[in-house]
C-alpha cells in the first residue's frame, strides 16, 4: 500500500484503504499545502503597487532603474530575498546602493509577515514570463565552459534547483546578473553570517577571472532562456 515517492511528502495522511484512494487523498492534501504555501495572488495584488515604480507593472524589471525582472523567478527564491533584505543580510554592504534601495522597500510595515511573503510572490507568478533582451555581449561558446562548474547549483539550463537554493538564472536581466556577479565578487552579497546560501554562493565567482568571462558566462546564460 505504499507510494515511496508519494509518501516523501510530510503532509501525506495517514489511516485509509485501497491504493486508488490513497493517490486520491495524497493529491487533494498537495494541492492544499502547495495553495498555502504558495500564498494567496488575489490578496497579493494589493502590496504589488508599490513595487511597480521599479521592477514594471508585470514585474518585467527596469534597467533605469537597477531593478531586475521578477517574472518566472520562482516563489521560494522570492520570498528568500526579500528577507535577506529585511534581515540586514543583504543591502547593507558599503557602496550597494541598488541593494540599499530595495532594502527600505522590502522593509515595509506591510511585508512584515510570512504570509504577506508568499501572497506578495503569489501574485508575482502570475505575471507573464517574457524573454530579457540581450544587452550583454559575451562569447556563448566559452561562457558555456564557464557554466559547467554553475549546473551543480543552478541546473544545467539556468533553471534553478530549489535543493541547492541556486535561483533561476535563465530570462533574468543578463546586466542584473552580471551585477550581481560583481557584487558576489565585492563582498557587497553574501557576506552576512546568516547568510548561508550567499555565501556557498561568493567562492563560485572566483571561477569567473575578469570582466570578458563574466559577460562570457552571462551571455550564455541568456541564450538559455
Ligand atoms: C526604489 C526602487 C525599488 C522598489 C520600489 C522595489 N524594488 Fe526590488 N529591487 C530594486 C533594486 C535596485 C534591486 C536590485 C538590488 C541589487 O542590485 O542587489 C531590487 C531587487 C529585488 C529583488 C531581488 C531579486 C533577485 O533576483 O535577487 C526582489 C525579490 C525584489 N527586488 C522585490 C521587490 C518587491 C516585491 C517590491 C515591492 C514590495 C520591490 N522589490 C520594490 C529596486 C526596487
Ligand atoms: C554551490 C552552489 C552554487 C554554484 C556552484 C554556483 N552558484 Fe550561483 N548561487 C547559488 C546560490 C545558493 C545563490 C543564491 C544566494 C542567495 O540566496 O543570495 C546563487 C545566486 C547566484 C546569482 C544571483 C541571482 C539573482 O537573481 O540575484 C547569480 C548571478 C549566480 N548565482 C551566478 C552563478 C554563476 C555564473 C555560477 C558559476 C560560475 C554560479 N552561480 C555557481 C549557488 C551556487
Amino acid at each position: 500500500m505504499k507510494l515511496p515517492s508519494l509518501n516523501a511528502k510530510p503532509t501525506h495522511p495517514t489511516g485509509y484503504r485501497g491504493r486508488f484512494f490513497t493517490l486520491c487523498l495524497t493529491l487533494a492534501c498537495w494541492a492544499v499545502a502547495g495553495a498555502s504555501w504558495a500564498g494567496d495572488a488575489a490578496a497579493g495584488k494589493s502590496l504589488y503597487p508599490v513595487c511597480t515604480a521599479c521592477h514594471g507593472a508585470a514585474g518585467e524589471g527596469n534597467q533605469g532603474m537597477n531593478a531586475p525582472k521578477l517574472a518566472g523567478q520562482e516563489n521560494w527564491y522570492l520570498i528568500a530575498q526579500m528577507k535577506l533584505f529585511q534581515n540586514n543580510a543583504r543591502g547593507t554592504a558599503s557602496g550597494d546602493m541598488q541593494g540599499m534601495q530595495m532594502a527600505a522597500m522590502a522593509k515595509g510595515p506591510q511585508l512584515a509577515t510570512d504570509e504577506a511573503l508568499a501572497n506578495l510572490a503569489a501574485y508575482i507568478a502570475t505575471f507573464p514570463d517574457e524573454p530579457s533582451p540581450t544587452t550583454v555581449n559575451g562569447d556563448v561558446a566559452k561562457g558555456q565552459t564557464l557554466y559547467a562548474v554553475c549546473a551543480a547549483c543552478h541546473g544545467d539550463k539556468a533553471q534553478g534547483i530549489e535543493a541547492m537554493g541556486g535561483p533561476r538564472l535563465a530570462g533574468q536581466n543578463d546586466w542584473y546578473l552580471v551585477s550581481q556577479i560583481k557584487k558576489y565578487k565585492a563582498g557587497q552579497r553574501g557576506y552576512h553570517a546568516s547568510d548561508v546560501r550567499g555565501q556557498q554562493m561568493r567562492p563560485m565567482v572566483a571561477t569567473l577571472a575578469d570582466d570578458q568571462a563574466i559577460n562570457d558566462v552571462v551571455a550564455y546564460i541568456n541564450s538559455l532562456q
